[in-house]
């Protein structure tokens, strides 16, 4: 069988959005796929066939009387051969009358699906099932087309795609926040016959001498934090998609992150349009207006000093925070973000120039000596989408800063030496690909959107 010939249920779906499936009107077409609901009434019985190729499914009408079908239901999997019939007056707008339905594989008795709505809860503990419910097979429908748009995106824009490693010996973000790598325990430094090994936090760090090279570069790959936070936008693997380009200020990243989101979640929405109205009915009722939104309005661009002055102010008109301490040098927790986005700007907000010391090293810094030249997306419902800067590019100013931060400098000599030879002005940032997924399913738990998430205390097989 040519897989590239098979016809999808996609694909009709397709000629039909071009009124040119009547071509196929009358004709016998075969599917493959798994049954989602099996009901008969007298002598005809009615298949809900999904393939998985988009979120609709296809009714299968045939003859009920043969004996051997009688065993067919909720997750078995099914071959059907038939004529494909336009029904434009009925409630799916075609159907496909068989000749032919043959039971593949059979469900046993223990199967966990069933047709009534399951929790999130239950669905996390079976990975293995869960693609199969209306809302998993969206999700990961819409995390592939987000992913390829992603690299359609940098691909168009001329940036070249560099896998950097996921061992490594440095820590990017300088948090400590790792997980150890070694093939011996007793002898952690034997293998790699280094001090530390761990898996990355972010390829920043690698990817920055491609960028001066190359002009413009990105990496999308798993990394990994040993956070021991339990939240649901947290996960201890997870994807980030990392752009760094050169003679580029901090404005100029901005301007790439949206521009490059909004390309990405267009795209995405008209491709993935069954799947997104679906979590629009049944997930998230203002989702569509907020994607719209987000792809219409320009994000605000705000400067940390001037968001401390925003909640000062909304605590004089009498907002209570739970936390009320607004003070230059402290980092905003998540109601701060929370009410920036949603109650003062209604929207996506850019949040630039933070200081120095909540901050990693790799930053710019400013002229007035306590600021550097990062940025924060930060949208509504998700918090922190997006983390970036510009880099600090010259040799003194980033040495003296490693050393304040009393950072293992050999360790770094190589990253340094950039700024020796050939330092040019560049900016990057880093999306977290799961809160990507979140904005545009409009699911609220990272662990719906990893199709094995791995987080503190919680990892399955
Ligand atoms: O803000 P972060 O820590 O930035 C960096 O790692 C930079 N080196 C990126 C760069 O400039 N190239 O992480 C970037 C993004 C965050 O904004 C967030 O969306 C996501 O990664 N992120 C997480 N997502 C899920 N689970 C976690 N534990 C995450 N930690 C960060
Ligand atoms: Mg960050």
């Amino acid at each position: 069988m040519d897989l590239t010939e098979q016809q999808t249920i996609r694909d009709l779906y397709a000629l039909l959005e071009k009124e040119e499936l009547s071509k196929l009107q009358g004709q016998t077409l075969s599917f493959g796929g798994f049954v989602r609901n099996a009901r008969s009434m007298g002598q005809v019985a009615f298949l809900s066939l999904n393939d998985g190729s988009c979120f609709e499914n296809l009714q299968v009408v045939y003859d009920a009387s043969k004996d051997e079908l009688s065993g067919i239901r909720l997750g078995c999997s099914v071959q059907v051969e038939g004529v494909l019939v336009l029904t434009p007056e009925a409630k799916q707008p075609f159907e496909l009358k068989a000749s032919r339905v043959e039971l593949i594989g059979k469900v046993a008795d223990d199967f966990p699906l069933q047709k009534k709505r399951t929790s999130f809860e239950f669905l996390r503990t079976i990975p293995q099932w869960r693609m199969k419910t209306n809302t998993f097979n969206a999700v990961f429908r819409v995390r592939s087309a987000l992913a390829y748009y992603i690299h359609e995106y940098f691909f168009q824009h001329g940036f070249y795609w560099i896998h950097t490693p996921i061992l490594t010996a440095n820590d990017c973000e300088g948090e400590g926040q790792t997980f150890q790598v070694t093939a011996d325990a007793k002898k952690p430094a034997e293998f790699f016959n280094k001090d530390n090994v761990h898996l990355t936090v972010s390829g920043q760090l690698h990817v920055e001498p491609f960028a001066l090279t190359y002009g413009k570069v990105y990496t999308f790959g798993p990394t990994f934090r040993a956070e021991k936070s339990n939240t649901v936008r947290h996960a201890a693997e997870f994807w980030m998609v990392e752009p760094e380009f050169s003679f580029a200020h901090l404005l100029d990243d901005c301007d790439l992150m949206e521009d490059f989101l909004k390309y990405v979640v267009s795209k995405t929405m008209e491709r993935c349009e069954q799947d997104i109205r679906f979590f629009n009915e049944r997930i998230d009722s203002h989702l569509l207006e907020r994607l719209k939104e987000f792809i219409e309005k320009p994000f605000a661009r705000v400067e940390y000093r001037d968001a401390l002055k925003l909640l000062e102010k909304a605590k004089e008109e009498g907002h209570r925070f739970e936390v009320e301490d607004f003070r230059f040098g402290l980092d905003f927790g998540s109601e701060h973000e929370k009410y920036l986005t949603e109650v003062i700007f209604k929207g996506p907000i850019f949040l630039i120039n933070y200081p120095k010391d909540i901050k990693a090293f790799y930053m710019k810094q400013n002229d007035d000596g306590e600021t550097v030249a990062a940025v924060d997306l930060l949208v509504p419902q998700i918090g922190e989408l997006c983390g970036g800067s510009e880099r600090e590019c010259d040799y003194d100013k980033l040495l003296s800063r490693m050393e304040e931060l009393h950072m293992n400098i050999e360790a770094y000599q190589w990253y340094l030496d950039l700024r020796k030879n050939g330092s040019i002005p560049h900016s990057g940032f880093g999306l977290g690909f799961e809160r990507l997924v979140m904005l545009v399913t409009g699911m609220q738990n990272i662990r719906d959107t990893l199709p094995y998430p791995r987080c503190y205390k919680d990892m399955l097989f």
